[in-house]
């Protein structure tokens, strides 16, 4: 007998994707996994894949459809809803047709009854087997009002019954939430209009008691920085699916006729274990999503904003200037407080222009004194916000989201542009780079620090229109000037995904720099972003915003996870923490050349006290780790430290590299001999036997690099 069977396979060096259809003309995706060797028979696979039918349901059981619609009975959420003045509430698309280009699948999808076409398209990356998925609507008919499309339904690996999802508040972002996967719908949403602190817009499904080394698990994250909905579902039958895509506000989203709608694309990935997902995240953010510049040596950053805040004028500057670059810093970022009237958080925000009040002689005399000290200069913006109590709001009331008659709660002071306008993308452009220009600036700290309320555009919702229009504004910016960097804050980490991140390449990833929280903080960042990007600054003493006091070499530690950098009065800092913060410096210079394309890992620890995790480069020969207990461990000694990611082969010379190693001594007896003297061992030892840990008083760790 033939086969005749209905397969669309992709395949990638580690898994195929294998898409079919049924009989109902809905496709179904029947492998997403370990790559499968070629040569069976696909009306074989077909016939052990068919689902049970069971009784007292549907006369013919379906497989769960990659495009879910309560037309065929099945109980998913539907991937679109929407009506044509109630009519067209439901539709029956059928595939029609499909193709395959390299590595991408289409799907074409239509109802002659309801007028609609959908293209489905999966995209499933060779090298590292990211599959990125989008879902574009046609309208074929009169003006249909679009409920939801979702970007993307893909059925899950039977086994998977455990979630791991990210949620926060501001000052401490990305947080772990662990559940099960029962029979009730999970369903996260964010209506924050921005990414938010809340509800990270991805999610890790893995069967159960996954782990950073271990099971199969299937994640999840949308690349988009506005309001979001996230479901996860097993169904009655005990198939289980995510869904994910753009909330859409009522009415928000009316497509004319022969108008079409591209979702943004939901990225999934299948792996063994929390370290391989993010890793194969990591490599394909850095090769499909960041900008190119973000492949280079990351320079190390000092911030104005927690050394001044608001008390800004050019001898203080000056003065902080030179004590950062000190230090070693090689880019300095004049954040908040620069433009006209800016005195404090509740005016001006909008008159993007500097204030001459402050600035006497205007920037030039910061801008030459940054540069002569070879440095790079960086300048903070809030592009899409505007204070009531500014000139561009008196001038524009009118350019603010807002609903007529409704008031609009401030957050901050302040409301929020609406940005879709063209005169406010033009009027902001102008803005920003005239000032680009003029100041040859290198660098943009692009904040956004309140959420959406009351997104209107006087009349109807416009939150949907709001991320296009702020990555339009970025791109004509980039356009510009293609060297500008632009890096992605918003209160800290509420922006932070593969939607902007195509633009930007640095998050601010929390306003919390205090660094016991921010080891959690930046957990749950590296299970979707690589290091390189995480903007990590050593802060004061005493954090600001939790007010607790930690030592000098836990900050640094702490900041050299990511792109380090200050964010304290350099000009308050003792002549010895100068030269040991210089030390830290040193060694971030000499380990950032690989560490934009480093393979990182986070080790499981049994103590949950205990954060161990680190980077490998590329061809497996440096190594450097942090190990850092969160508070007082249960035990004297803690549990050795079993490395990852080395080539087992190699011998590695070990080292405690670490200028605060003498303030751990007086809490052992004795520290293990290998903490001060190096040893040279094989990979296969550090990532089997492991290191014997000195004893680690609450809120302290250690740094230890491998070299092959
Ligand atoms: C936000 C940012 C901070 C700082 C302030 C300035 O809170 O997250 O880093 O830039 O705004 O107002």
């Amino acid at each position: 007998m033939a086969d005749t069977a209905q397969l669309w396979r992709l395949d990638s060096q580690q898994t195929s994707l294998i898409v079919s259809v049924d009989t109902s003309g809905s496709p179904y995706l029947l492998w997403f996994g370990d790559r499968l060797a070629e040569g069976f028979a696909g009306d074989q696979l077909l016939a052990v894949t068919e689902p049970a039918t069971a009784k007292a349901g549907l006369d013919r059981s379906m497989p769960l459809s990659l495009f879910p619609q309560a037309s065929s009975g099945s109980t998913a959420a539907p991937a679109l809803s929407g009506h044509r003045n109630s009519a067209n509430f439901a539709a029956q698309l059928k595939v029609e047709n499909h193709t395959i280009t390299g590595n991408t699948l289409s799907i074409l999808m239509r109802d002659q009854v309801s007028k609609l076409a959908v293209t489905l398209t999966f995209t499933l990356d060779d090298e590292t087997s990211v599959l990125a998925v989008t879902t574009e609507l046609h309208n074929e008919g009169a003006a249909f009002q679009l409920d939801w499309l979702a970007s993307a339904t893909l059925q899950m690996p039977d086994k998977l019954d455990e979630i791991l999802s990210l949620s926060g508040r501001w000052g401490r972002e990305y947080q772990i939430e662990r559940q099960r996967l029962g029979f009730n719908r999970l369903q996260i949403e964010n209506t924050t209009g921005r990414t938010s602190h809340e509800h990270f817009p991805g999610i890790v499904l893995g069967c159960e008691k996954f782990s950073e080394q271990q099971g199969q698990l299937l994640g999840m994250h949308l690349g988009w920085s506005g309001n979001h909905r996230i479901i996860a579902e097993r169904l009655s039958s005990g198939s289980a699916y995510v869904q994910a895509g753009i909330a859409l506000l009522p009415g928000e989203l009316c497509l004319a006729e022969n108008q079409s709608w591209k979702t943004p694309a939901a990225y999934f990935c299948c792996a063994n274990g929390l370290n391989q997902m993010s890793q194969r995240f990591h490599q394909f953010a850095r090769k499909a999503i960041l900008p190119q510049w973000t492949r280079s040596p990351r320079p190390i950053h000092a911030n104005s904003w927690e050394a001044l805040y608001f008390e800004h004028d050019e001898n203080t500057l000056f003065g902080l200037i030179d004590a950062a670059a000190n230090i070693g810093a090689e880019r300095f970022v004049l954040d908040d407080g620069w433009f006209k009237g800016r005195r404090d958080d509740t005016t001006a925000l909008g008159d993007w222009t500097v204030d001459e009040d402050v600035y006497v002689n205007g920037l030039t005399p910061i801008v030459n004194k940054v540069r002569e000290k070879g440095m790079q200069f960086g300048l903070w913006f809030e592009p899409e916000m505007v204070s009531p109590n500014s000139d561009l709001y008196r001038r524009h009331p009118e350019w603010s989201l807002h609903v007529a008659g409704l008031d609009t709660p401030l957050a901050r002071h302040q409301l929020v542009l609406n940005l879709a306008l063209i005169e406010v993308q033009d009027y902001l452009f102008e803005c920003i780079h005239r000032l680009v220009d003029e100041h040859d600036i290198d660098y943009i700290k692009w904040d956004m620090n309140r959420n959406l309320v009351l997104p209107g555009d006087g009349t109807k919702a416009c939150a949907a229109q709001q991320p296009d229009a702020c990555y339009a504004l970025m791109d004509r910016l980039i356009k510009h000037r293609p060297s500008l960097e632009i890096e992605s804050c918003s209160s800290g980490g509420a922006r932070a995904d593969f939607g902007v991140l195509q633009r930007t390449g640095r998050v601010w990833v929390s306003d919390n720099i205090d660094p016991i929280d921010r080891l959690r903080i930046h957990k749950g960042f590296s299970y979707f972003f690589p290091p390189e990007i995480m903007g990590s600054h050593v802060g004061h003493d005493t954090a600001h915003l939790t007010g607790r006091k930690t030592n000098l070499h836990t900050r640094a530690l702490v900041a050299l996870q990511g792109q380090y950098g200050f964010e304290l009065d350099a000009r308050a800092l003792s002549i010895n923490d100068q030269a040991v913060l210089r030390e830290y410096t040193d060694l971030y210079k000499s380990n950032r050349g690989w560490l934009a394309d480093a393979t990182h890992w986070r080790i499981p620890t049994r103590n949950r006290a205990l954060f161990a995790s680190g980077i490998v480069s590329a061809d497996q020969s440096r190594a450097q780790w942090t190990i850092i207990a969160e508070q007082s461990l249960d035990e004297t000694c803690p549990e050795r430290l079993v490395l990852q990611g080395l080539s087992a082969e190699r011998l590695y010379h070990v080292r405690v590299h670490q200028p605060g190693l003498q303030a751990l001594q007086q809490f052992g007896a004795r520290l293990p001999a290998w903490v001060f003297e190096d040893v040279t061992l094989p990979g296969e030892i550090l990532m089997k036997i492991g290191l014997s840990l000195p004893v680690i008083p609450a809120q302290a760790g250690l740094l230890i690099e491998c070299v092959a």
